[in-house]
């Protein structure tokens, strides 16, 4: 091959040459492939040094020994060059992969907010609460409703000046947003079997805006039908559950009213932190005709009912002045209920 013709001293020399060389690149190499690519290189099937080594069988046994000794040495030399490197590049990327990884421990934390439910659904939960803690049951109805278990079946028929009173959104002349949760007493009455004591939470629609309006809102609707019932019972029932609401005495009227489907009725009115009344709810007792009209013997049974305004009752526990802040999402408002 190519060497038998070199002497022991230009083997050397060019030994010491490839040497320097080869140690340049290694321990230049940048990172792993690199090195890798630099160990084929000077050491793998095509470098130098094995075509030196090949060549050592045609020399004789003086000179196979003195150039066999002098490869030797050149490839000890490169290959602890080579662990060298490669021991340093991996010390390098465990050092920096520690580095990114750091946690510093000593960052302020970020906190955690917990959030919570918003006014109006706390003060639902604690109408619902107090009133099945006195044996009501909870009853739904659809939002969109048709006229006549919103208006006929309670004793408002077409024409009736009282679907005027309730600025409906209707659908069509037949459909329309529900605008109270009385639609519930009659889908309920059609279903179930008397006696029965029930609510019926859910939100009810009016084309109405203003301080202590808004088109949207929630009642709470309470219906008792039994053989023996009375407008003292409806008055004792309502007034222990403003008790257990407010947890306070408040200035509280009854005042006489007009409702198509309870007779006689009323309204109550509370007084505000400012000394003015605000309505929150309306009741009396069942009329007649609306039990006749979902077959129950009135002649046996009657009933009272009242249907009360659940954003007015989270403005007077919580003194909130106009009650479309509710509906407004401001963070810095909803924040101020947060039982934390
Ligand atoms: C009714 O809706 C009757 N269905 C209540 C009733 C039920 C009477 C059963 C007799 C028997 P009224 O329109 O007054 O009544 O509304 C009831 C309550 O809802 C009011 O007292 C008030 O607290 C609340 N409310 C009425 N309109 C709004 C509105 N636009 N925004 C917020 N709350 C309202
Ligand atoms: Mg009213």
């Amino acid at each position: 091959m190519s060497n038998p013709t070199l002497t022991a001293e230009q083997l050397a020399t060019e030994l010491t040459a490839l040497a320097q060389e080869a140690l340049a690149h290694i321990q230049a190499a940048p990172d792993l492939t690199q090195l890798e690519q630099a160990r084929q290189h000077f050491t793998g099937k095509k470098s130098r040094l094995v075509e030196l080594s090949k060549g050592l069988g045609q020399l004789d046994a003086d000179m196979r020994k003195t150039q066999g000794a002098v490869l030797h040495q050149y490839r000890e030399q490169l290959n602890a060059a080579l662990q060298q490197r490669q021991s340093d590049l991996k010390q390098a990327a465990l050092t920096a992969q520690l580095a990114a990884e750091a946690i510093d421990v000593t960052l302020p934390s970020r906190g955690q907010q917990a959030g919570s439910l918003h006014p109006v659904t706390q003060t639902l939960e604690r109408i619902s609460g107090f009133f099945t803690r006195a044996g009501f049951t909870v009853e739904q109805g659809p939002e969109v409703e048709d006229d006549y278990h919103n208006f006929s079946a309670l004793n408002i028929p077409e024409s009736h000046p009282a679907r005027a009173m309730h600025d409906t959104f209707y659908f069509d002349a037949h459909h329309l947003l529900r605008t109270h949760t009385s639609s519930v007493q009659i889908r309920t009455l059609e279903q179930k079997s008397v006696p029965l004591r029930i609510i019926c939470p859910g939100r009810v629609y009016r084309c109405d805006s203003d301080q202590t309006h808004s088109p949207m809102f929630h009642q709470v609707e309470g219906l008792v039908v039994a053989e023996r019932t009375s407008f003292a019972e409806l008055k004792g029932l309502i007034i222990q559950f403003l008790n257990v609401f407010f947890e306070k005495e408040l200035t509280v009227r009854f005042r006489p009213s007009y409702f198509p489907f309870t007779e006689p009725s009323a309204e109550v009115d509370i007084m505000d932190e400012r000394g003015r009344w605000l309505e929150v709810l309306g009741c009396g007792m069942v009329h007649p005709n609306v039990l006749t009209q979902c077959g129950i013997d009135a002649t046996q049974y009657t009933g009272f009912a009242f249907g009360l305004g659940v954003e007015r009752f989270a403005m007077l526990r919580y003194g909130v002045t106009d009650l479309r802040q509710f509906f407004q999402n401001d963070i810095r408002f909803l924040r101020q209920f947060s039982p934390l």
